[in-house]
């Protein structure tokens, strides 16, 4: 493993020494540097030092233009406008960085300096419950952050912080208690779909019964408590709508190549235990306090629509706890036991309120200390074709595993029709791969905090910002690669690049500087847009430059090499998105 600076901190640094060569007076200055259209980079930074000394900034520029002679990094750099430096890269320079990168596992792409312990909150169902498209979301997002996280070095500890616990399941043990056989099944192993649909029929039964039934009704009531009682019997039921539900998500997750693990599975009843202690510490501490029974905690700028402060509550004045006191007591474990000093929350934006409070108090407590930051990466809704959240035509709740399989029946299509030589098994593995990476990528390229419309006919595409051209243009450079026969992708530093080479060159070498953005911003769509990118100059690259008859031996090698480099980059970042890359489309 050896990190490679990219071009663009090998040059940021020369000039930042050629600058304090020339003008000791400036200090440490910054040159500013950028990419730029007119050559490869632009620095800025003569214009603000040139006010700072009060100087002319384009004789300043020429100054530090004196201590930069043309070399191995530098072809050329002028001066232009009223004092801004241009540079051209020299085509060796950016083939013998690229070719360092290409020994390298990790495509030079450096470790965190100081990696620390983050604790992720995400793919989040709820026991009982189907699955819809919110829990797309919280599931695609979590999985790219923890892989991006991973990449980085970061030790990072998962936390699936599932609905298994409330009132809710009064009634639907009661009712599994008065029909004992309903979550029975007849011999062999249960699919997930048949698991959800006996737990659907007996939500349905045991809430159209306790909506009925008055006595039912008490019985339900009766039943909670002996489920925060951890009477044994109840427990014991309560755990086979878990281990039910369980079966479920995981055919969804699979669905979806999502890989949960069941360790990292503490639900809201895994806290249940801290919750009287949380409230406890609360009280005393005066960080909540009584009011009409309810223990709450209260914000000078959270109101109500009445104007009246609108409080958390930890515990509701039946002496029942709720979400908060939950997830307050999730914050202990996590930073007192776990030593996270990042929590990280990928939940729907519609609660950032709870997060917001939730928050303020545990700071306020003390159990999120300074060192530690929270995060909540609230994402947008997903909306329909008409801009509306989406649902079925019924006006129902879209079910995710519906839309899972459409989204897969449609890149079956797409896949068969572009098929060449491949068997009915491949087309329907390649279509899984693509149907499911079109969700991903649809979801992973728009930024987290905003809505976007599910549109599969546009997510499916060949063409535009869509995983099918990533996952196409990687297909594409692997049959080159397979079709090179002897010829070995080889970089020759000494040969000079085309434009097309050159900007495709370029963009591979800010991998790195790309992920280090995106990962300490949380924002995979920042990782997609690269990706897009480097697909779209792939494509000029391709189209403008002849790979396997190119003039000489040595140029098919060093755009093989440049073709071998590109794919490998692609494959790379779309694994960190959480989407597969055939070898063969
Ligand atoms: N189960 C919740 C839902 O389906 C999400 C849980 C979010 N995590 C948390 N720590 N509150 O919306």
């Amino acid at each position: 493993m050896a990190s490679v600076p990219s071009l663009a901190s090998s040059l940021h640094q020369r000039i930042a020494d050629a600058l304090s060569a020339a003008l000791p007076e400036a200090g440490a200055a910054d040159p500013l540097l950028r990419r730029s259209d007119r050559a490869d980079f632009q620095a800025n930074g003569m214009l603000a030092l040139a006010k700072k000394l009060k100087g002319n900034p384009r004789e300043l520029a020429a100054k530090v233009v004196e201590q930069l002679p043309a070399g191995e990094l530098i072809k050329d750099i002028e001066v232009s406008g009223p004092g801004f430096l241009n540079v051209t890269i020299t085509d060796e320079a950016i083939t013998r960085t690229l070719a360092a990168r290409a020994a390298d596992d990790r495509l030079g792409v450096p470790l965190a300096e100081h990696p620390g312990t983050t604790v992720i909150d995400y793919a989040q169902p709820n026991v009982a419950k189907e699955m819809h498209v919110g829990h797309l979301r919280n599931s695609v997002i979590g999985d790219a952050v923890v892989r991006i996280l991973e990449f980085s070095g970061e030790q990072v500890v998962r936390r699936h912080h599932i609905g298994d616990w409330g009132t809710q399941f009064g009634m639907l043990i009661q009712y599994l208690i008065e029909h004992p056989h309903e979550l029975d099944h007849k011999g062999g192993e249960v699919s997930g779909e048949e698991a959800m649909s006996s737990l659907n029929r007996l939500y349905k039964a045991s809430r159209t019964l306790f909506d009925s039934d008055e006595e039912f009704k008490a019985r339900a009531r009766r039943r909670v408590v002996d489920l925060q009682a951890g009477d044994a019997e109840t427990l014991a039921l309560w755990q086979r709508f878990v281990d039910e539900s369980k079966i479920y998500f995981y055919s969804v997750f699979e669905k979806l190549d999502v890989e949960i693990r069941d360790e990292d599975i503490v639900g809201e009843s895994g806290y249940n235990d801290m919750l009287a202690e949380t409230c406890r510490l609360l009280e005393e501490s005066g960080v909540a306090v009584r009011s009409n029974g309810a223990l709450c905690v209260f914000f000078d700028d959270v109101k109500g629509p009445d104007g009246k402060p609108s409080p958390l509550i930890v515990q509701k004045s039946d002496g029942g706890f709720g979400y908060a006191a939950t997830d307050l007591s999730a914050i202990r474990d996590r930073v007192g036991s776990l030593k996270a000093d990042t929590l990280l929350y990928v939940v729907d934006a519609r609660q950032s309120l709870h997060f917001k409070m939730v928050f303020e108090t545990a700071r306020r407590a003390g159990w999120l200390t300074e060192g530690v930051k929270a995060v909540q990466l609230g994402f947008g809704t997903v909306l329909g074709k008409d801009g509306k959240p989406f649902k079925t035509r019924e006006g129902e709740t879209v079910r995710l595993v519906d839309l899972l399989d459409e989204a897969i029946d449609r890149a079956t299509a797409v896949v068969r029709e572009k098929a060449q030589n491949l068997t009915e098994e491949q087309i329907a593995e390649r279509g899984a791969q693509v149907g499911i990476g079109a969700v991903k990528y649809a979801d992973l390229s728009t930024s987290v905090s905003r809505d976007y419309k599910f549109d599969l006919d546009q997510m499916v595409s060949l063409n535009g910002d869509t995983s099918v051209y990533l996952q196409y243009a990687y297909a594409r450079i692997q049959s080159i690669l397979r079709k090179a026969g002897e010829a070995r992708p080889a970089a020759h530093p000494e040969l000079p690049l085309a434009p097309a080479e050159r900007a495709l060159g370029m963009h591979l070498d800010q991998f790195g500087e790309n992920l280090a953005e995106v990962t300490a911003s949380y924002e995979p769509h920042k990782l997609a847009g690269y990706l897009y990118q480097l697909a779209s100059l792939y494509t000029t690259f391709y189209a403008e430059c002849p790979v396997l008859k190119a003039e000489t031996p040595q140029q098919v090698e060093n755009r093989l090499f440049l073709c071998d480099l590109t794919a490998r980059t692609l494959r790379q970042g779309m694994s960190l998105l959480g989407i597969r890359t055939p070898e063969q489309l």
